[in-house]
């Protein structure tokens, strides 16, 4: 097939492990690929111009202005690469342009690192990895806890939520759940936030970024939550009010956190920030904190999920290049 009927698709915020799966994936589809590796925003629109379709990821800016600037260059859907979408103004795009997105890659890949995250805080091996590269094999200040018969409160039983839930409980856990649309066909107790916050030694969140989820961790639901509450955040990272938990950590209110997401993470995350002055005071602060682990939004990083992400975003374009319609569209 001739380059000139290929769909021409800008590919923003591209890193090697994109770059390679996309071209494991392309084989000889009918696709052309252009990988950027600045990120989508207002000043970078512009080299969208030409293309047929915008690939982006979770940072990448789609706002007002972007849309309308895609729009205006005859771009005709944007495609992430990822499950969630709160980075996109969906509400404009609605009728101007397509979005489609990736619901599903591999939830495994998220519930194993919330669970990698949570062993790694409550067992304390980011610190042992560090003393014995050192020969220091001393165990003081080494006591962690166990996880069988703790309740872990579980906020969002979706996708990832529920194989949370099934690791959690093949470590002998009692799960309680939190979900705004409960799941009708299972076995899981539902109980409301005020009781997840009460009850849980552990929580963690498996929900979307909304308007009515933002924050949902602030200084008052801290202060109704167990003292020493380890709290996971493989979600959104606004879920979160960073200033809060920082506060919570200090006070010794909030026993660990286990961050694969951060709500100022946009400007930081995926980047070597290694020899910069670092700006992010909040960050800076909890990661200085012995009980606080921060992974860089790597929580989705498999090899399974990379190349599910690789297949079903092309299957996606060429769907909705083809026929205006898309199983994975993102409607209002
Ligand atoms: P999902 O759509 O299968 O499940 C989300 C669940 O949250 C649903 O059961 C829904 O009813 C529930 N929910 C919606 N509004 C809620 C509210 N106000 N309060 C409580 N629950 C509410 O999504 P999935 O695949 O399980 O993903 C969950 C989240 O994980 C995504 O929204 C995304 O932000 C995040 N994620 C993070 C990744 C990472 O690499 N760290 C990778 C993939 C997803």
């Amino acid at each position: 097939m001739s380059d000139k009927v290929k769909i021409k698709i800008a590919f923003f915020d591209a890193k090697d492990y994109d770059i390679a799966s996309f071209e494991e994936a392309l084989g000889d589809k009918n696709f052309k690929i252009k990988f950027f590796d600045t990120k989508l925003n207002t000043d970078t629109a512009k080299l969208a111009k030409g293309y047929d379709v915008v690939c982006v990821f979770v940072n990448d800016t789609v706002d007002e202005k972007v849309i309308a600037s895609l729009v205006k260059k005859g771009v005709k859907l944007i495609a992430l690469r990822c499950a969630g979408f709160n980075n996109v103004d969906v509400r404009y795009a609605k009728d101007k342009i397509g979005v489609v997105r990736v619901p599903a890659y591999s939830p495994y890949a998220v519930a194993e690192h919330a669970m990698a995250l949570l062993l790694t805080s409550v067992r304390r091996i980011h610190k042992s990895y560090i003393r014995t590269k050192d020969f220091n094999f001393s165990l003081n200040g080494l006591m962690g806890f166990d996880l069988h018969g703790k309740t872990v409160g579980v906020v969002g039983t979706g996708k990832i939520g529920r194989v949370f839930i099934d690791i959690c409980r093949g470590f002998g856990m009692n799960v309680i759940a939190y979900d705004k649309f409960p799941a009708k066909d299972s076995d899981i107790e539902y109980v409301d936030i005020k009781e997840i916050w009460k009850r849980s030694d552990i929580i963690s969140f498996h929900c979307p970024l909304t308007d009515e989820t933002y924050h949902m961790v602030d200084s008052k639901s801290i202060k109704n939550m167990k003292k020493g509450v380890v709290l996971i955040n493989t979600s959104r990272g606004a879920l979160i009010d960073a200033d809060a938990l920082l506060e919570g950590i200090r006070s010794r209110h909030v026993g660990a956190a286990c961050l694969d997401v951060y709500e100022e993470e946009a400007d930081v995350f995926f980047e070597d920030r290694s020899g910069h002055i670092f700006e992010d005071d909040t960050l800076a602060r909890l990661i200085s904190m012995p009980n606080v682990i921060v992974t860089s939004h790597q929580a989705f990083l498999t090899k399974e999920a990379l190349t599910n992400i690789a297949h079903t975003t092309l299957d996606n374009i060429s769907e909705y290049l083809s026929t205006g319609k898309c199983a994975n569209e993102v409607n209002v």
